[in-house]
This record gives structure tokens, sequence and C-alpha cells, in this order.
């Protein structure tokens, strides 16, 4: 029997509690998701009122996801949680359960950076990518351009230098006086609009390497929308605003996703975090992949956003894939906030 056999995986980065069982690393046997509603009330997420309500829900969760695979604590034979990137207090409450939980069951507990996670969860559905690969992982803290040399190895090409894209998408949203998350909403809306009615910059388009910016595009966005006068606005122009503000963010990711596929010659390109979810994005890159003959893996919206099936595969393919000790594992389970601050990018290039 291996450590990897039926990991129990654990994902509090941000607002989602979920929790999975994953055996032989492929095999979901299951998967639960409880997103946090009561942040919408703040208009964005509370890191306080987020930790809290992982401490409340994450136990009852791990005894229904165990419930709904037909498994007993004693059956698991390792746990996997986020470690790092993320809120500190979110990841603290996941990573003290899973410490303890282990600590009971005598089961080793691995450490998880949640971008790796995000880079692999296509894999769920789509078994391992054609390496080298290139990922994408955009989501409302993240806008991550990465190259694939095989599990674990790793090189950061490019990231947001202001705000995630999910960000962005958010704060368009609430100017336009539209729901949190707002993603969805605007993704919707744009479908009715005309992409062409306004001429929002695509930021960084134009130079050469792989890094984003969308606060500048977001203040352009919020500019018109001070035009709109007092709300309740004109349905119609909210939509051209949706729909030429996406059109702008479009191709600026598709634009530097391509150009890091040709670059490093990758054979498959891989979405991963909230914003893979957008339609008017899947599209395009489904297009550009067929024309460059690149293999396109999109997990279902599920496994998009932020999930323990992911943090489970990704637990499951380390500890087969590496030799690890007890006090190895300990050391990966350090909470760290940001992504910067893992060690993933120089450790593992
Ligand atoms: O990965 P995720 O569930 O959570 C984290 O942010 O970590 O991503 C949520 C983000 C939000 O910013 C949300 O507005 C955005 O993903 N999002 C979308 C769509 N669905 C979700 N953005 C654009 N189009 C969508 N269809
Ligand atoms: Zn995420």
């Amino acid at each position: 029997m291996s450590a990897a056999d039926r990991v129990l995986g654990i994902e509090t980065s941000c607002d989602d509690t979920s929790v999975a069982v994953l055996e032989d690393g492929r095999t979901l046997k299951s998967h639960l998701l409880a997103s946090q509603d009561l942040h919408r009330l703040y208009g964005g997420v509370v890191p306080e009122l987020a930790a809290r309500a992982h401490l409340e829900l994450l136990p009852r969760l791990v005894e229904r996801a165990l419930d709904e695979a037909g498994v007993r604590p004693a059956d698991l034979t390792a746990v996997a949680v986020t470690r790092a990137p993320g809120l500190v207090g979110s990841l603290v409450v996941g990573v003290a359960f899973a410490k303890a939980y282990g600590y009971a069951l005598g089961i080793p507990v691995v450490g998880v950076n949640h971008i790796e996670a995000h880079l692999h969860a296509a894999s769920l559905e789509h078994g391992e990518a054609a390496m080298p690969a290139i990922a994408l992982v955009v989501s409302g803290g993240h806008t991550e351009l990465v190259e694939m040399q095989a599990f674990g190895r790793y090189r950061w090409l490019g990231s947001t230098r202001d705000d995630a894209v999910g960000e962005a998408y958010d704060k368009v949203a609430k100017r336009l006086g539209l729901p949190f998350p707002g993603g969805p909403h605007v993704d919707k809306l744009a479908a009715q609009g005309d992409p062409k009615s306004f001429d929002f910059p695509r930021p960084m388009l134009d130079r050469s390497d792989f890094d984003f910016s969308f606060s500048g595009l977001k203040t352009a966005v919020a500019l018109e929308a001070d035009r709109l006068g007092e709300p309740p606005f004109d349905p119609a122009r909210v939509a051209n605003l949706c729909a030429s503000f996406q059109a702008a963010v479009v191709d600026t990711l598709a634009g530097k996703t391509m150009r890091a596929v040709r670059h490093v010659g990758a054979r498959s390109l891989t979405l991963g975090g909230g914003v893979a979810c957008n339609r008017a994005l899947r599209a395009r890159l489904a297009a550009e992949c067929e024309a460059a003959s690149v293999t396109l893996r999109i997990p279902t919206p599920r496994l998009c956003a932020d999930n323990a099936a992911m943090v489970a595969l990704v637990g499951a393919w380390t500890l087969e894939s590496a030799p690890y000790t007890v006090e190895s594992l300990e050391q990966g389970l350090e909470v760290v906030a940001s992504l910067e601050e893992t060690g993933l990018i120089e450790a593992r290039v």
C-alpha cells in the first residue's frame, strides 16, 4: 500500500471550503464544495469571516465526503492540504485541521501549493498534460502564465503587475451595479453587447514579456461608466461596456498565452481558475489552439474554481514522485500568503 492510495484533499485558501477523497491519484470518490455566500453582503471576501466559516464547515464536510466515498477515516492513507498562497487565516484553519487529522490517524500530511494545484486540475478529466505545456491560471487572486516541463518542474513566465483579471472583472461589475462575484454577470451581459462599441486598451499586449496589467483597463471602463448617469443604467450601454471590456481582456490573455505557447513549443495548453469559466476566453483559445495543433485542456467549471480535488491530486502525485520523510513533509506545511514566498519558482526550475 502506498501513501498516495487514498488521499483526503482539503482546500481553504480563500472563501471556498472544499474536501475530496481521491483514489490512486486519479479516481475521485467524493468531492464537496461549500461556497461561502456570506461575502456577497460585503461585495468581496472578508478574510476574518472566511476563516471562521472554514472552521465551522470543514469538520462537517470531511465527515460527509468520507460518507459519500464509502470510506472510513482508517482507510485514508494521506491528507493533502493547500498551504500557500492564500489568505493566511483561511490557510491556517485548513493546515491546522489537516495536521491534527493526520496525526490522529498516523498518516502523512502533505502541503500543496494552490497554483500548482490549478495547473493540474484538468488532469482529473483529461489525464496528464502533454509536455512541454503552458498553463494559464486566471482567478480573483491570480493571473499566472507558467511553463510546465514535467510534474514538479515549472518556469514562471509572467503574472499580473497589479490587479488579477478576476479582480478586474469583479470591480468593473461592481461599478456597473452587478452582484459579486461579477465575472459570470459580465460574461453573460457581454454576449448581448457590441465588443467594438468602446475602444479599450489591450494592456501590455505589444510588449515581448509575459506580464499582464489590468488596473488601467479597469479604470478606462470606470471612466466610461461615469457617463452612464444615475442608476438604473441603460441596459444596452451596460451590455456594450461589458462586451468591450471582455474583448480587451480576451485579446490580451489570448495574445500573451499563444505567444507563450509558441515560445516554448508547447504541445498542450491548460487553463485553471474561476475566469477559465469565461465563455469568450474558452472559445477564443479553442480556435487558436486548433489552428496551432495544440491540445487545449479546460477543466469543468467546478474544477476551474478553487476545489479540493486538484489539491488531493497534487498531494497524491507528490507522494508518488518524490522521496519524503516525516520531517520533510512537516517543513512543507508552512503557511505562506504570497506566491513569491512559496519558493516553488526557484526551487523547482
Ligand atoms: O478561482 P476562483 O473561484 O476563486 C479565486 O479567486 O481564487 O475565481 C473566482 C473569480 C472571480 O473573480 C469571478 O468573478 C471570476 O473568477 N469568474 C469569471 C467567470 N466566472 C468566474 N470571470 C469571468 N467570466 C466568468 N464566466
Ligand atoms: Zn484559486
